[in-house]
């Protein structure tokens, strides 16, 4: 048996482009839908211990809900994911000014970041694996950065239920890249729940405090004695009610992890739901993860298959530089030169427990 992927048409944007679903199948019975709408994952299912496969992804159910305002469900970020300071930045001395868009910052690519745009998609030849290839040439000035910039995200489904996700890019002008993936996942499988019940590792020493708008002190914090020590696996919601300043600050966790052994593909985090016995593991060679608990989900959003989403019904474990790194020296460089392609790779692993 063969890995399998289907083409469907999902909708049409308000200027009559027209979005496509593609089903990736494994032979185990694993199916991730992915529209060309933001490269989003609009559905994902995961065997839970008894063989049954659920979504285990928030999303909508159809594109005029994404048309119509999403807090970045299941979508490819960029050309910058997470926050830049004052939508300011600097290279070789000249200045670029980018969108506001999460007041005072900028947030996650800008008003039309790499979430709103239509993919060109295209298919791998089939085999061990169901491989959907999405590419995007973002102009030069897009959303106020420099150089024009091709970027090709290759979601990649294998049998043991795994998807691997590739991010290229490249520039022909000196720019700035920071690609994630911002699915909401909440391994129940049922939405109506919160993900505080649900325990999860992160494999950091240390985190980055933010100040009040959400942008790294510079500081790196050690984890030990704190709400954010994940080390080994713990309930969300076991320290996210204690007095802590940076908790407040985020709402709850909203915060990039320095993950350990940075230079290597390794295992970084994982999550677990003991209920169902669903295990995501997160393997990746990025330097940072932003763990965020879904604490702007306020019940107005509508949920994929009827209520609303609740207050911390999703988390995201999104693999990435970190935040505000073009105006953080100490920071790993977010910089790309022509001739230099931007690599980076991220697998989610599910299995039971
Ligand atoms: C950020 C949150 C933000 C959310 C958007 C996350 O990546 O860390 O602060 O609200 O994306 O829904």
């Amino acid at each position: 048996m063969k890995t399998n992927i289907t083409k469907s048409a999902y909708g049409l944007t308000a200027a009559g482009d027209s979005v496509e679903k593609y089903t990736l199948s494994n032979t185990n019975g694993m199916k991730i839908d992915v529209i060309t709408y933001g490269g989003i994952i609009t559905s994902w299912t995961a065997p839970d211990k008894d063989g049954n496969y659920k979504n285990i992804v928030l999303g909508y159910d159809s594109l005029s809900q994404y048309l119509s305002g999403s807090p970045y469900f299941g979508a490819i970020i960029g050309r910058y994911g997470n926050r830049i300071a004052n939508g300011k930045f600097q290279l070789d001395g000249q200045e670029y000014t980018l969108a506001t868009n999460n007041d005072p910052n900028h947030l996650h690519g800008g008003e039309v970041g790499f979430d709103k745009v239509i993919w060109e998609a295209s298919v791998g030849s089939p085999g061990d694996a169901a491989v959907l290839i999405l590419t995007y040439t973002s102009p030069d000035g897009e959303e106020g950065y420099p150089g024009k910039l091709t970027s090709t995200v290759t979601y990649r489904l294998t049998n043991d239920d795994a998807l691997e996700i590739d991010y290229m890019a490249t520039t022909d002008q000196k720019t700035i890249v920071n690609l994630t993936q911002h699915s909401y996942f909440n391994l129940s499988g049922d939405f109506s729940q919160s993900i505080l019940d649900q325990k999860v590792r992160i494999l950091a020493d240390e985190y980055l405090p933010v100040d009040e708008t959400l942008i790294p002190t510079g500081e790196k914090r050690k984890v030990e004695g704190t709400p954010f020590d994940f080390k080994v696996p713990k309930a969300i919601g076991q320290d996210i009610e204690v007095e802590n300043e940076q908790l407040k600050r985020g709402n709850g966790y909203d915060h990039c992890w320095v993950l350990n052994d940075h230079g290597s593909f390794r295992k970084v985090a994982s999550a677990y739901h003991e209920e169902t016995g669903r295990f995501l593991e997160v393997i990746t060679n990025e330097p940072g993860i932003q763990f965020y608990t879904g604490n702007f989900l306020d019940g107005t959003l509508p949920a994929y298959g009827g209520g609303t989403y609740g207050f911390r019904s999703g988390f995201c474990l999104e693999t990435q530089h970190f935040p505000d790194s073009p105006n953080q020296k100490e920071f790993p460089s977010v910089t790309l030169e022509p001739g230099q392609p931007y690599r980076s790779k991220t697998t989610y692993r599910f299995s039971v427990k």
